[in-house]
């Protein structure tokens, strides 16, 4: 049965000025501002959290089921993904908005001016996760950053369905208050954050760490460079390194990889452990490439990466249930 990846799809466009933002702006004049700045340098990028998951699950064999929403704009995207092995059955097509679009224009200083347009993707609370589950019966939903009341929506579905979720609010937590993020996360059978969000989630929840360990199955905190802590509910914290001497170029996307990673490998039934160090793999070659989904996997340097890291009796557990390309 397959996973079901919920949240953001959205695409970047990234510019870069040839000067400084700060030459062009008169201070006193600043309630008339009207200022263009022309650029010569243009990336679009995809992304959105959601895409970013559901690309890694299938680069490591899944076929994962992409839920989220987006616009008339999306062909081009929706191939990619397909093409790469996601499922867009669970993707809704607005009928009047775009999709979801991050521009941004860094000048010759980082300073940067960017704009994020949600669009599209405030339709994902209309998605029906309790219909797509009686169409393909899901194994585990990931309920990822998006709309928020598409997030409580797919939460609840998973809730009264009994369906496993693994719950990874990431960035919308700084936007949520204590009652969202308890109702995001109580009952999740993983939950996902980085070590800032994990202080977070105790902070607005008020509920302490061991509380969050007794309300959902399995934690997660990532610690980029630091690696990861994994603690089961009535079992000893799992610590596991990231993997060594990874040149950091890019680290947009880094979290997205190591979930789709660590899932994948629970998947194909691996423990724990193998399954934070499959994360740790993947999230290593995601922060050595610019861009989060321009990685291509193959088996040779995968292993050959996982095995440096973890030794090769792990990596023979792992190779012997992930399908990572030849
Ligand atoms: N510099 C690094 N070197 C090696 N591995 C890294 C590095 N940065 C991140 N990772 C890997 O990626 C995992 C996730 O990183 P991190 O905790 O920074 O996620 P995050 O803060 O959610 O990132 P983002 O939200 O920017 O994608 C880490 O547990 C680690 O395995
Ligand atoms: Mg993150």
């Amino acid at each position: 049965m397959p996973i079901a990846v919920t949240g953001s799809i959205a695409t970047d466009h990234l510019m870069k000025f040839e000067g400084r933002f700060a030459d062009s702006l008169v201070v006193e004049q600043l309630d008339k501002i009207s200022v263009s700045f022309l650029v010569d340098d243009l990336q679009v990028r995809r992304g959105g959290c959601g895409a970013n998951i559901s690309f890694g699950l299938a680069a490591l064999g899944l076929r994962p089921v992409l839920v989220g929403a987006v616009g008339r704009d999306f062909d081009e995207y929706r191939g990619w993904l397909e093409d790469h092995g996601v499922d867009c059955g669970g993707v809704l097509v607005s009928t009047t908005q775009h999709t979801a679009r991050f521009v941004c224009t860094t000048d010759e200083t980082h300073a940067q001016f960017a704009t994020f347009y949600a669009g599209a993707m405030s339709e994902a609370r209309d998605i029906d996760l309790a219909a797509l589950h009686a169409e393909r019966g899901f194994d585990l939903v990931l309920v990822g950053p998006d709309d928020p009341d598409g997030m409580l929506r797919h939460t609840q579905t998973c809730r009264d369905l009994g369906i496993p979720f693994a719950a990874d609010p990431s960035q919308q937590l700084a936007f949520a208050d204590g009652e969202t993020i308890r109702g995001l996360v109580d009952g999740a059978t993983y939950l996902f954050t980085n070590e800032y969000e994990a202080a977070l989630t105790e902070r607005r929840t008020g509920w302490s760490a061991d509380e969050i360990a007794a309300r959902v199955g399995t934690r997660v905190i990532t610690r980029g460079a630091d690696g990861v802590t994994v603690q089961a509910a009535g079992q000893a914290p799992v610590e596991v390194a990231a993997v060594p001497d990874v040149l950091a170029v890019d680290p947009t996307g880094v979290g997205d990889s190591f979930r789709a990673g660590f899932l994948a490998a629970i998947e194909v039934g691996l423990g724990l452990e193998r399954a934070a160090q499959v994360g740790c793999a993947l999230a290593a070659g995601v922060v050595e490439t610019t861009g989060t989904q321009e990685y291509e996997l193959r088996r040779g340097p995968f292993g050959k990466r996982f095995a440096g890291a973890y030794g090769s009796d792990a990596w023979d557990e792992v190779a012997g249930v992930l399908s990572v390309p030849e």
